[in-house]
């Protein structure tokens, strides 16, 4: 008898300001119906500072202070998602940046539903696995040592 074993994997999913009054309950509700373990989840207002430092890969972009001034707006909700192949799986459900784009070619993405336009975008998600230590590291500090299992000491407000 053979047992395959799926490593499981981290991503930080985040659920940007634009979306945490009207649709928080649902993409939490779609999070949990994928199959995702949250193993940690802060909900918090990022200074401009945080918001920089967490979008330093494109400081260089036209957009960049517009995307940070969003991004402190309001409360964001701040989630680490495990699941074999979190990665991937996460961005799939967000769908592409542009929601214009999602509703094209994925429609049942949570970007496809609830996005305005490539600003303000509903969701965001580590773009690979080392992106997802730095980030997971930077919002949650040393987790190595915790369950993958959300238990209350977790749960940061
Ligand atoms: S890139 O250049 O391919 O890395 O860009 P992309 O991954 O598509 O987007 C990176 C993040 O920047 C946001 N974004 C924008 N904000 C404002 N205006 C414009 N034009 C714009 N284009 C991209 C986008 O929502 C991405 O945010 P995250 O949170 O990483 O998904």
């Amino acid at each position: 008898e053979i047992d395959f074993f799926f490593p499981q994997e981290q991503t930080l999913a985040v659920i940007k300001p634009d979306a945490m009054e009207g649709h928080k309950e649902e993409i939490l509700g779609e999070i949990s119906k994928g199959g995702f373990t949250i193993s940690h989840l802060k909900e918090t207002v990022l200074t401009r500072e945080m918001a920089e430092e967490f979008y330093r890969e494109h400081r260089e972009k036209p957009f960049f202070s517009q995307l940070v001034d969003f991004m402190c707006r309001g409360p964001c909700l701040m989630l680490v998602l495990t699941k074999e192949n979190a990665v991937e799986e996460w961005r799939a459900m967000m769908g592409p940046t542009d929601p214009e784009k999602a509703r094209e070619t994925a429609p049942q993405s949570l970007r496809a539903r609830f996005a305005k336009d490539v600003l303000e975008n509903t969701v965001h998600g580590s773009s690979d696995q080392q992106h997802a230590a730095e980030k997971i590291h930077f919002i949650f500090g040393d987790i190595s040592a915790d369950s993958d299992v959300l238990n209350e000491a977790d749960v940061v407000s």
